[in-house]
């Protein structure tokens, strides 16, 4: 067996990695710390589906075959030109994943390590997409799931989730009191938590999307706009592209411009006030509903990011999100408001003339209304 530890990002404890510690006992978050292979191109195997390609940078024995149950193929996504005119601005088709969003690439991993660990049943927290990923990986490996989410949460997201048989615990309160709710239903259930947020597994298939652009691209892009709430796409890249630096795979970090809707923009606020502790704010409502975190759990880990690859944070009002959305159709992507955010970011970036830029797009506009 790989030998994974779980470390607390404030206070150092370690702990063996196993399925029922979630954060430290101090309330630190948990970060894994394994034995990593050394990763090159030689190592990508074209033979696996999807993300899977990757398998050797994952943490799973090589001899592991409990992800190939688990996976719907998901990752390998299209990276393509924004448009004629934007040749060197890339948009990520990540929205064509099995359940139309990038949260399956950690959701896939964390339920195959789940699965590993011998877990019969999961309860997760969601602002939908997430829980969306869980519900199906859930049921395809023929675990029980109960996903908690808030009363606003959009009908379609609701429908998919239930369609995979969960257990649907609809909390009335605001995205935070909706964890809380879930949290106290794993301790009290004693049921593993599969939380994007805290399970540091999460991260480790969010990182793909690195790998997947470093592939794509032949290395590296200058940029990469990404839209952050609790920051599982954001924190998964900085890993990823960590990872090929420290192979000497990319020459250098990509600037990692992070956007939160105007409304609910706890990080924005930090970064502009040159904090690394963020102070809830009061969520004014957003139809980005995917980045409307009030109270970022891994908010300095997210700082700290943005400000090791330079780059910076920016807000989106929610007319510029409408606009961006529509704007985007008309390129032919249909997208959810959500990483709408992310092009009404783009659109105010101050590009150079060579710059390459790297735009994710999250999640399908089929799920919002
Ligand atoms: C479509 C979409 N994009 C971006 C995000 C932001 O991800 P995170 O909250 O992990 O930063 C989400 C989160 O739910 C999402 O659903
Ligand atoms: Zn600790």
């Amino acid at each position: 067996m790989l030998k994974e530890t779980y470390i607390c990002a404030s206070c150092h404890a370690v702990y063996p990695s196993t399925p029922y510690i979630w954060k430290c006992k101090c309330g630190g978050l948990l970060n894994i710390e394994w034995e990593r292979p050394a990763f090159s191109k030689e190592q990508i195997q074209s033979g696996l589906p999807g993300m899977w390609r990757y398998a050797s940078a994952l943490p799973f024995h090589s001899e592991s075959s409990v992800w190939k149950d688990t996976t719907m193929g998901e990752g390998a996504t299209p990276l393509v030109p924004l448009s004629e005119e934007d040749p060197h601005t890339f948009v990520k088709v990540d929205y064509m994943m099995p359940t139309l969003s990038f949260k399956d690439r950690g959701a896939a991993v964390l339920i195959a390590k789940a699965k590993e660990w011998g877990v019969k049943k999961i309860i997760a927290d969601s602002s939908g997409n997430a829980g969306t990923s869980f519900a199906a990986y859930a049921k395809r490996t023929q675990m029980e799931c109960d996903i908690f989410l808030g009363t606003g949460t959009s009908p379609k997201k609701i429908a998919q989730i239930s369609a995979h048989g969960a257990n649907i615990r609809m909390v009335d309160g605001t995205r935070e009191e909706v964890a809380q709710a879930a949290q106290l239903a794993v301790q009290q259930e004693g049921t593993f938590y599969a939380s994007h947020v805290f399970n540091p597994y999460f991260y480790e298939g969010t990182k793909t999307y690195a790998y997947e652009i470093w592939e794509q691209l032949s290395g590296a892009p200058d940029t990469v706009i990404i839209p952050v709430g609790n920051g599982t796409l954001l924190l998964g890249v900085y890993q990823g592209f960590c990872e090929l630096l420290a192979e000497g795979l990319v020459t250098s970090l990509p600037k990692i411009v992070a956007v939160q809707a105007e409304n609910c923009a706890p990080l924005a606020q930090a970064f502009h006030e040159q904090r690394l502790d963020i102070k809830s704010v009061q969520n004014k409502g957003t139809i980005a509903e995917g980045i409307a975190i009030a109270a970022p759990a891994r908010a300095k880990q997210i700082l700290h990011a943005i400000k090791q690859t330079g780059g910076y944070i920016v807000t989106a009002k929610e007319q510029e999100i409408k606009k961006a959305h529509a704007a985007l159709a008309e390129k032919g992507f249909y997208v959810e408001p959500t990483t709408a955010a992310n092009y009404a970011a783009y659109l105010k970036h101050q590009k150079t003339a060579q710059e390459r830029i790297v735009l994710p797009l999250c999640g399908a506009g089929l799920k919002a209304v």
